[in-house]
């Protein structure tokens, strides 16, 4: 079965095909980055604007690398939420015109979970049950995952998510958008130690996170004397030391307290160098191991979509072709998914 996967939640446009037997035959991504890069931030007017421009050439692209026609594609999913109104719009009609077009049943997914199974898609896939550290743009949350569909929330964070954090920080530290993978990159030329920030709620007992005041903390310092470059280098060593440091700490603390030895990192930050040395190795000490997805599917993507979307239909989710009707949920919490 080959499922087509629509990706248009936020800031990237993503198309995949993916083939139940064969796997992944085609994957395509396009970033707004460039784009929203003067203002900042995402413009969502401007990305539901590019959605639109964007997905005709890369569903060519994606089918032209797979050798398919757009007759071979038996279902199409499509991320629902959560993400911005108008972008999730962009996908989802698309996804169900074509559908439509085509007499084939158009699927809703989650874009966590599509986050949340995208380490599967890795040639050496982790087995179910597993503790799944959902650390993106939006969202910072444990999980403990049976099988598809089966999601228990474990905990999250109260306030900002960690790439928020990130990209927050970076903005204070005046490195522009988007500031996750900037900051990562300065953090490398910086010292971790010589500006001490806390460590939020490490010892709370509980898998809930807190990063806003973290980005406070960071302020402080920035306001109390203007920073050279030296400064801010070593100021973003000791952030992303201390949003690691606790993320490592409650992720290794949901997989003891569950007597689960598999964890599963997905979403941007997972992308995140140190994280990825800090959560092997926290893991391997209680004899564990973390599965993650293949670089490029750290971000935004169809081929999650698209995975997820095929687990679905694996189950027998398959809604009726041609239905037409849609709706978008720009909120929408994982563990409401049945
Ligand atoms: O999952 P994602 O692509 O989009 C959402 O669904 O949110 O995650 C994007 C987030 C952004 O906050 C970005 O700054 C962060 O992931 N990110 C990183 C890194 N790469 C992306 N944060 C820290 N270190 C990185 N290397
Ligand atoms: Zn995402």
């Amino acid at each position: 079965m080959k499922v087509l996967g629509i990706e248009s939640s936020c800031d990237e446009t993503g198309v995949a095909l993916y083939d139940t037997e064969r796997g992944l035959l085609g994957h395509a991504v396009h970033t707004q980055v460039a784009m929203h890069e003067a203002y900042g931030g995402v413009v969502p007017e401007l990305a539901s604007r590019d959605h639109i421009r964007r997905l005709i050439p890369l569903l060519e692209r994606v089918l032209a690398e797979a050798g398919c026609t757009r007759r071979e594609i038996d279902a199409i999913a499509y991320t629902a939420g959560p993400g911005l109104a108008g972008a999730l719009l962009v996908g989802a009609s698309f996804a169900e015109a074509l559908a439509m077009a085509l007499g084939i049943p158009a699927l809703p997914v989650h874009h966590l979970e599509g986050h949340l199974l995208s380490p599967l898609l890795a040639d050496d896939p982790p087995a179910f049950p597993f503790i799944a550290l959902l650390v993106s743009g939006g969202h910072t949350q444990l999980m403990r995952v049976a099988r598809v569909g089966d999601y228990e929330l474990l905990g999250e964070s109260l306030d900002d998510a960690a790439g928020e954090a990130f990209d927050k920080t970076a903005k204070l530290l005046g490195l522009g958008y988007p500031g996750g993978p900037a900051l990562a990159k300065l953090a490398e030329a910086g010292t971790p130690g010589r500006y001490k920030l806390p460590r939020p709620m490490i010892n709370s007992g509980d898998l809930s996170f807190s990063f806003s005041g973290l980005k406070t903390a960071v302020l402080t310092v920035a306001r109390a004397r203007e920073l050279t470059d030296a400064d801010k280098a070593d100021l973003a060593a000791e952030f992303q030391e201390a949003v690691t440091e606790v993320l490592a700490a409650k992720a290794v603390a949901a997989c003891r307290q569950h007597r689960l030895l598999a964890l599963v990192v997905a979403g941007g930050v997972g992308a995140n160098r140190r994280l990825r040395q800090r959560l092997d190795q926290a893991v391997a000490k209680i004899g564990g191991r973390v599965f993650y997805p293949r670089l490029e599917l750290c971000t935004d993507n169809g081929a999650m979509i698209a995975f997820a979307g095929s687990q679905r239909l694996l189950q027998g989710k398959v809604p009726a072709p041609g239905g037409g009707a849609f709706a978008v949920r720009p909120r929408w919490p994982l563990d409401q998914l049945s």
